[in-house]
């Protein structure tokens, strides 16, 4: 684990001062069992540095351990080494930093840019079920790296270009717009839909969708206008469901945006040698691929990679990223890695911080959901069935709750449930839902850690008192003895390695994971108040009260931390 927090530093510059290692470099892991200690170091390199075997060095280490502030002892079981925390001193400052929002290192990124390519979908399209992962993720992804300081650029990268625009333009000239109802996303979509099956029984319109889409690249008018409107519709239904999910692009550029790239891009590949024709097609060839990567039909037209090629190099351009992303459904893996080949191919090492971030399929009662599938899910209904299901959720445990906070609260839940179910497991993986799993406040859900949250909040509320960090001063944190307390303050220790782990491996289900732990140890915690009076939050003792009031106060300013990193909202009340 790295050194995020000053107990770890003061473990690192221990381990350091005894091995003449840089502190820097030094590994600090939680230790495995609290009765053994909280952090623990392995001696192996150090020991393979110094020439000397393990157990002795880490024997060395706890030799010359003095306590500092922050800890209390150290001793070596083997070859490692383990830290005990001095638990008041450690409180004070876990319970400072949660309330100050600064457990997590909130300068990790400073000057460095992340560029996200996420949610993107195809315009006169519904932004269907599937398309909730891509969305979901890269959200959760850009609020952990601005969270750690990164300057994020959240980038939706329309698919709004392309022969399938051409062949919606034919059939508006074909059919026009629909007769008894407003031209909504849904109608551009029937549209769509009609017009392929056409194209099944008069292959000739596929030739009228190319015609069209020339048209459009070559700036007629009428083509452009249409287009336009087209693309209008789409995005204001898109914004719809961006403003539920507190989603905001920092660029919304879409393939069409490189359109005026496109005849650049391809003069300097055919200057690099690097074009091949093939049927008639323009292609590379790469090394290690089956496949070539197309850019260019026989009729001239670019496609989705060339494209491409010319978004990565804008990107690269225009922000100087650290890393740049792609936040797309695994079965896009071939274009990425052919893209990356190419990318290199034409002399841009850049290409080393691309990457794809693939995610798995979301199946709902066992289907995949997918744009060609008869029965796709609308992102919309999911949204509405989710706020409606939670409200007869939170009314069953809480039938006193106001009806405007219901109200209030409702959305917040149900798309938290919705957000929470598409990150909790690790990307890759497959999703499949149940529905009253995602929505139960009890389990592995959202509202279960947002409940968690609630309750702490609950707790306060009751206690009529407010614990602010001026207020720590007068908090006598020795008061918390019982091993269940110190296990929620060791939970809150983890936070920030979570938080830089989710960003350095793209998974914001570590972040799931953690908030599922710490509001585990929380209910445990709080829970053994049921049976014995004296180990209630609220109890009789005034100091030791006050001091289970601040833990309290920093589990919920963790989980609402937590929350924020997955772009989930923490109610006061549900
Ligand atoms: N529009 C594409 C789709 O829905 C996703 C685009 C992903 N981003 C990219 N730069 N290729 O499949």
């Amino acid at each position: 684990m790295a050194q995020h927090t000053p107990l770890h530093r003061s473990v690192a510059d221990a381990v350091a001062a005894a091995t003449g290692s840089p502190a820097a470099d030094i590994k600090v892991d939680t230790a495995p069992k609290a009765e053994m200690g909280d952090l623990a170091v392995a001696a192996f390199p150090y020991a393979k540095a110094l020439g000397k075997k393990p157990n002795e060095v880490a024997a060395e280490i706890a030799a010359a351990f003095r306590p500092t502030g922050l800890l209390a002892s150290a001793s070596a079981t083997g070859p490692f080494v383990n830290f005990r925390a001095d638990r008041a001193t450690t409180l004070r400052w876990l319970v400072d930093a949660a309330l100050r929002d600064r457990l997590i290192p909130r300068d990790l990124g400073e000057g460095r840019t992340i560029c996200i390519d996420y949610s993107s979908p195809n315009i006169s399209k519904h932004l269907a079920y599937h398309h909730i992962r891509s969305t979901v993720i890269g959200h959760a992804l850009a609020q952990i790296f601005r969270a750690l300081g990164y300057r994020v650029v959240g980038i939706n990268h329309l698919g709004d270009w392309g022969t399938t625009h051409g062949m919606l333009l034919a059939a508006w000239a074909l059919w026009g717009p629909p007769a008894d109802r407003e031209l909504d996303i849904t109608a551009l979509n029937d549209l769509y839909v009609r017009f392929r099956e056409a194209m099944k029984q008069n292959p000739d319109l596929e030739n009228q969708g190319r015609m069209w889409f020339k048209r459009l690249e070559d700036g007629d008018a009428e083509a452009r206008a249409l287009w336009q409107r087209f693309r209008d519709i789409s995005l204001a239904e898109y914004e719809a469901v961006y403003v539920r999910l507190g989603i905001k692009f920092d660029e919304v550029r879409g393939e069409s945006a490189y359109e005026p790239d496109l005849a650049r891009v391809m003069k300097e590949l055919r200057e690099k040698n690097l074009v091949t024709t093939s049927d008639g097609a323009q292609v590379v060839e790469l090394e290690g691929e089956k496949t070539p990567i197309l850019l260019q039909t026989r009729d001239g037209t670019t496609l989705y990679a060339t494209r491409d090629v010319a978004a990565a190099e804008y990107r690269w351009g225009t922000y100087h990223f650290e890393r740049s992303l792609y936040v797309v459904d695994r079965g896009q893996a071939l274009h990425f890695r052919q893209l990356f080949k190419l990318l290199g191919r034409m002399g841009h090492d850049w290409v080393a911080r691309c990457q794809h971030v693939p995610f798995g399929l979301v199946r709902l009662g066992g289907k995949k959901t997918g744009t060609r599938t008869g029965n796709v899910v609308l992102l919309r209904d999911v949204l509405d069935e989710a706020e409606r299901d939670v409200r007869e959720v939170i009314a069953q445990v809480n039938a006193d709750l106001p009806a405007e906070t219901l109200d209030r609260v409702a959305p917040i839940v149900g798309t938290g449930a919705v957000m929470f179910a598409n990150l909790v497991s690790q990307r890759e993986k497959d999703v499949d839902f149940e529905w009253e799993k995602v929505i139960a406040l009890s389990g592995d859900s959202g509202p279960y850690v947002q409940y968690s949250h609630a309750r702490c909040a609950s707790i306060m509320r009751r206690a009529g008192e407010r614990i602010a960090p001026s207020d720590l001063e007068t908090v006598d944190f020795g008061k918390l003895t019982h091993d269940a307390e110190w296990a929620v303050a060791r939970r809150l220790l983890e936070l920030p390695d979570a938080a830089v782990r989710a960003s350095e491996s793209c998974e914001p289900h570590i972040v799931c994971h953690y908030l599922l732990q710490l509001a585990g140890d929380f209910s445990y915690w709080y829970t053994l108040g049921n049976g014995d009076a004296s180990l209630r939050v609220l109890c009789e003792d005034p100091a030791t009260r006050r001091a289970r009031l601040a833990l309290v106060a920093a589990v919920q300013a963790a989980l609402a931390t937590g929350l924020a990193l997955l772009g989930i909202g923490a109610p006061e009340q549900m």
